[in-house]
């Protein structure tokens, strides 16, 4: 799948996050390495510290369906090139260190960045 359509696929699914809080909405598009899609949006909660962004709702929506191999996450917020956040750094690092993150404030100017670029010497636990 093209970059670019991945990315207008996070603009569109960013209209249902749920944002009464900060109003700024996020949409995210997973592409896995089958080349399957799974979106997500920021949802907020009273409680500020429940809020789940955007992109780990759509990783948390894949990893739940089987889904462990991914290689691009595009992200579209309603203010501007919306960047991942630490946590999401870190969240999305676990699966995949390399997977290319797709920004822009709009289809015409995306970025292409790997996460490693994003998150230098992540942390992993190994495992047997
Ligand atoms: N947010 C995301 O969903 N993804 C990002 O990459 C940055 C921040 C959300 C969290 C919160 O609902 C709102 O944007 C403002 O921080």
């Amino acid at each position: 799948m093209e970059y670019r359509e991945l990315y207008r696929m996070a603009l569109r699914v960013k209209e249902n996050a749920y944002v009464p809080f900060s109003h700024f909405q996020v949409g995210a598009a997973l592409l896995t390495e089958e080349g399957k899609v799974f979106t997500g949006v920021n949802v907020e909660n009273s409680s500020y510290g429940g809020t789940i962004c955007a992109e780990r709702t759509a990783f948390v929506k894949a990893i739940s369906e089987g889904e462990r191999k991914f290689s691009a996450i595009a992200i579209a917020s309603s203010g501007g090139e919306a960047l991942p956040c630490g946590i999401c750094r870190q969240f999305m690092y676990e699966f995949c260190p390399e997977i290319d993150i797709i920004t822009g404030k709009d289809e015409t100017s995306l970025r292409v960045q790997p996460l490693s670029k994003l998150l230098p010497e992540g942390f992993r636990l190994e495992t047997e």
